[in-house]
């Protein structure tokens, strides 16, 4: 199988619950995105408007440095929360750092309830022309909830493998 790794953002754990399972179904790394300085979960009205913020200004926040050898993933998943409609500002900044040219891409977006398809039309405008093979959101994912979501996510990755 070509290389694959996932590479996710999650401010709350939704996303990487999701990104951890996919990566123990394939048995392939798995890759937080890190910020220079995280958005802060501590006050609920102040994560909701600094993040909510970032995303529907397009802001793209510092990342934190990290070494990513992208070179070795022939195959990418990338992972994000959906923020006011969006892509995450932290998945935006990963998306201006790194092309991703020549990989062929998975998108995966978690949510509350709303939508994933602007999420997932942004990220392709951002992507290189025909490099995303498939998308899928998954909607209030979490430990407990996760038997519901479990069939959809192992079709999902076993899309990836064949
Ligand atoms: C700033 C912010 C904006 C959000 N906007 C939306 C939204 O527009 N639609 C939606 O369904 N959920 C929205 N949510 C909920 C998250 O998308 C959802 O809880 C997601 O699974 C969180 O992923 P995480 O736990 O990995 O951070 C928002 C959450 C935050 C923090």
């Amino acid at each position: 199988m070509n290389k694959v790794a996932v590479i996710y953002y999650s401010l709350e754990g939704h996303t990487q619950f999701v990104a951890e399972k996919i990566s123990e179904r394939l048995g392939c790394p798995v890759i937080r995105i890190r910020l220079k300085k995280e958005f802060s979960t501590v006050n609920t009205f102040f994560k909701f408007f600094w993040a909510g913020k970032s995303s529907v200004f397009r802001e793209t926040p510092a990342l934190a440095d990290q070494s990513l050898d992208l070179e070795a993933y022939a195959t990418i998943i990338l992972a994000t929360p959906v923020w006011a409609g969006n892509l995450s500002s932290p998945v935006r900044s990963f998306l201006s750092k790194h092309r991703l040219e020549k990989k062929r891409v998975f998108l995966v977006a978690t949510n509350s309830g709303g939508s994933s398809e602007r999420c997932f039309a942004t990220m392709r405008t951002l992507l290189p022309t025909g490099s995303v093979a498939r998308e899928i959101g998954f909607i209030n994912i979490s430990e407990e909830t996760y038997p519901i979501h479990r069939k959809q996510l192992e079709d999902f990755c076993d899309d990836i493998t064949t």
